[in-house]
C-alpha cells in the first residue's frame, strides 16, 4: 500500500442531460495529481452527476473527459481503475468486515495470501484493526463509513471519488472524520474528488474547491480565494455567512474603488477599476469576522454607526447583529477571549472594518 497513487482528471468542456434539462453543463476543470479536490454546490446541483461521468457510469452528452491525459470516454467503469464511495455506501449485511473490504480483491482474482495483506493494511490505514469478523450491523456508522473507505482504496484506485462521504454522520463525528480523512488523503497521496454540500467540510478539506450551481462551475479556486474573494452573490454567501449591502460606486481609483451606502457613508474598497465605473450599484460583502466593534463615542477610522440589536454567546465567540442607521442589518462575529468589551442592547458603536477584506460584487 505504499505506491503513492496520483493520477490527474481533466475535465472539457463536459455536459450531461437528462431530458431538457442539462444537469452537467460546460464543465471544465483539471484535477492535479494528488490534489483534494471538492465540489460544493446545494442538493441538484449536478454534482454526483458529475461523479458518475467520471467514473463511468453515465456518459457525458458533450465534452471529454481525460484521465492522464487519456481519453476515458469509451472505457468501461470496471477498467477505469477509480473508485467511488457512494452517498449511500452500501455495505454487504451477511459479510464480515474482512470479507466486505476484500470483495473487490476477489473479484479481481488476486490471490488470497495478498488479499490478507491488503486488508489487514487498510484497515489499519482507516483504523479498524481488530474489526475484521464484525458484521456491518455491530458497527457504528463512523465504523461502517470507514469500512465503506477501506474497501475503495483496498483495489489501489487511481483515483477516489468521495460522494457525501460523512452526510450520514452526527456533528462530531463528521468533523472527527474529517480529520482523519485529510490525513488518510495526505498519506495516499491519491488525488482525491470529493463532493459535498457543506462549505466548512470543503474548506478544511480541500486544495481547491469549485463551486456548482445548477450544473455549472460558478468559481473556482483555493479554499481562501473562493471565501474571500467570491465572483458574486451567490458563492459569497454560500461558502460563508456574508453581509450583503447596496452601494453605489462614486469614484475609480488606482487600486480599487469608493463606494457610497445608502446613507451618505463612503469606503474605499479593494476591487479591479477597470469592471467598475461611477454611478454603478453593487453589492458589498463583509464578512462578519472582518468586522469590530467600538464604542461609539471612540471609534475611529472607516466605519458605520450602529446600535446593538441582538447578541448570541456561541462559546468562542459573540455573534452581534447591529442596526445601521439606514434600517439595515449587520452580523459581526467577535472572539469571545478577545480583550474587547462585551456591547448589550441598545449600544451605539461604530462598526469599524479593514478595506483589505471588503469585497464588491455585481448588483445580479
Ligand atoms: N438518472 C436521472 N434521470 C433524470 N434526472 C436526473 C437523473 N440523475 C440526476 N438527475 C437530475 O439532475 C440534477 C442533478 O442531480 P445530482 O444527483 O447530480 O445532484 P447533486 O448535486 O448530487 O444533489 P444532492 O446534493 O442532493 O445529492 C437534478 O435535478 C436531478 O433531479
Ligand atoms: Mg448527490
Amino acid at each position: 500500500m505504499s505506491r503513492k497513487l496520483s493520477s490527474e482528471v481533466t475535465l472539457e468542456g463536459v455536459g450531461k442531460r437528462y431530458g431538457d434539462l442539462w444537469a452537467v453543463r460546460e464543465v471544465s476543470l483539471t484535477i492535479r495529481p494528488g490534489e483534494f479536490f471538492t465540489l460544493l454546490g446545494p442538493s441538484g446541483c449536478g454534482k454526483t452527476t458529475l461523479l458518475r461521468l467520471i467514473a463511468g457510469f453515465a456518459l457525458p452528452d458533450a465534452g471529454g473527459i481525460l484521465l492522464d491525459g487519456e481519453p476515458i470516454d469509451h472505457v468501461p467503469p470496471w477498467k477505469r481503475d477509480v473508485g467511488l464511495v457512494f452517498q449511500h455506501y452500501a455495505l454487504w449485511p451477511h459479510l464480515s468486515v474482512y470479507e466486505n473490504v476484500a470483495f473487490g480483491l476477489r473479484e479481481r482474482k488476486v490471490p488470497r495470501a495478498q488479499i490478507a495483506q491488503k486488508v489487514a493494511a487498510v484497515l489499519s490505514q482507516v483504523g479498524l484493526e481488530g474489526f475484521e469478523r464484525r458484521r456491518p450491523s455491530q458497527l457504528s456508522g463512523g465504523q461502517q463509513q470507514r469500512v465503506a473507505l477501506a474497501r475503495t482504496l483496498a483495489v489501489q484506485p487511481r483515483l477516489l471519488l468521495l460522494d457525501e462521504p460523512l452526510s450520514n454522520l452526527d456533528a462530531q463525528l463528521r468533523a472527527q472524520m474529517r480529520i482523519e480523512l485529510a490525513r488518510l488523503q495526505r498519506d495516499l497521496a491519491i488525488t482525491t474528488l470529493y463532493v459535498t454540500h457543506d462549505q466548512a467540510e470543503a474548506l478544511a478539506l480541500s486544495n481547491r474547491v469549485a463551486v456548482m450551481l445548477e450544473g455549472a462551475v460558478v468559481q473556482q479556486g483555493t479554499p481562501e480565494e473562493v471565501y474571500w474573494r467570491p465572483r458574486n452573490r451567490f458563492v459569497a454567501e454560500f461558502v460563508g455567512a456574508a453581509n450583503l449591502f447596496p452601494v453605489q460606486v462614486v469614484e475609480l481609483r488606482e487600486t480599487g474603488v469608493l463606494v457610497e451606502t445608502g446613507s451618505g457613508t463612503r469606503l474605499p474598497v479593494p476591487a479591479d477599476p477597470g469592471r467598475w465605473r461611477p454611478g454603478t450599484r453593487a453589492l458589498l460583502c463583509l464578512r462578519p469576522e472582518a468586522l469590530r466593534l467600538e464604542e461609539a463615542a471612540i471609534g475611529r477610522g472607516t466605519g458605520f454607526l450602529a446600535t446593538v440589536a441582538g447578541r448570541v454567546f456561541e462559546g468562542d465567540r459573540h455573534v452581534y447583529e447591529v442596526r445601521l442607521g439606514e434600517g439595515a442589518h449587520l452580523r459581526v462575529e467577535l472572539p469571545a477571549l478577545g480583550e474587547g468589551r462585551i456591547f448589550r442592547l441598545g449600544d451605539r458603536v461604530r462598526v469599524e472594518l479593514t478595506a483589505e477584506t471588503a469585497v464588491l460584487l455585481p448588483e445580479t
